[in-house]
């Protein structure tokens, strides 16, 4: 499978903090890539990293054999990778259809269809269509922030840490919409429930204090008691 996405060991400052100190991993095209590691590891600064929001100050993130760091984040956007942060995003004052449409680039035929595509995934967010993203529930708001990176022509979607502070049944929403989404595209995913990282994930790349420290197929760590007991505090 070829190669859609390669971070070749960046480095990343936080203002005078050494935040990412050697991170390293690839992305396939058509898996679903999951970085896992503790709270703190460095995982939402690797997304960032590569969106040009937290730019590194060395190594390379090659997309599509092309370097793309340091490029700013509109442009990384512009080359079809879409980013949906852990804290969401969602503009409060906008109602969903109006989020929507803010986050449409294009309005051709094929966005018509994704967006056909959307609803029937996300009833509710047809439901909830005039209301406003800033009173919905955080489950709702979770799926109006995976529908604004789905409904653009994006070959890569970033996904931070989408089954955060949900409840079960959403959970299980969310993950079927990944799953789907799948056939679709390619992704990387930081999700700290690891049974759903398990269930959806191909290959997975553990980050621990900045650095990328392990990596493999999935059905690879679910065997591995140790590694998970060592790296993501879970028996
Ligand atoms: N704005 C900031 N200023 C200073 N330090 C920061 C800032 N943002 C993140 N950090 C630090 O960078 C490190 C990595 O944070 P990051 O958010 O990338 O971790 P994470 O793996 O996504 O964690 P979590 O699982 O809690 O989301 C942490 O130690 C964090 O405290
Ligand atoms: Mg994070």
């Amino acid at each position: 499978m070829s190669t859609l996405l390669k971070v070749e060991n960046i480095e990343t400052y936080i203002g005078q903090y050494h935040i990412l100190q050697g991170v390293s991993f690839e992305v396939k095209k058509g898996e679903v890539t999951v970085l896992l590691g503790r709270n703190g590891a460095g995982k939402t600064t690797s997304l960032r990293s590569i969106m040009g929001l937290t730019p590194p100050s060395s190594g390379k993130i090659i997309y599509k054999g092309e370097e793309i760091q340091g490029l700013p984040t509109f442009k990384t956007a512009d080359k079809g990778i879409g980013y949906v942060p852990e804290d969401q995003g969602i503009f409060g004052d906008l109602t969903v259809e109006e989020n929507m449409k803010v986050a449409m680039r294009k309005q051709d035929v094929e966005t018509k269809d994704r967006m056909n595509w959307i609803i029937d995934l996300f009833p509710d967010l047809k439901k909830f269509w005039k209301k406003a993203g800033g009173n919905l529930s955080g489950g709702q708001k979770q799926m109006l922030s995976i529908a604004r990176a789905y409904l653009n022509d994006n070959d890569l979607i970033l996904i931070d840490e989408p089954s955060k502070g949900l409840a079960p049944i959403v959970v299980e929403k969310v993950m079927e919409s990944i799953v789907e989404m799948k056939e679709r595209t390619t992704i990387l995913l930081v999700e700290q429930n690891f049974i759903m990282a398990s269930k959806i994930g191909d290959r997975f790349y553990i980050i621990d204090d900045g650095k990328t420290v392990h990596d493999g197929q999935m059905e690879m760590l679910v065997k591995d008691d140790d590694m998970k007991k060592k790296y993501l505090g879970i028996a």
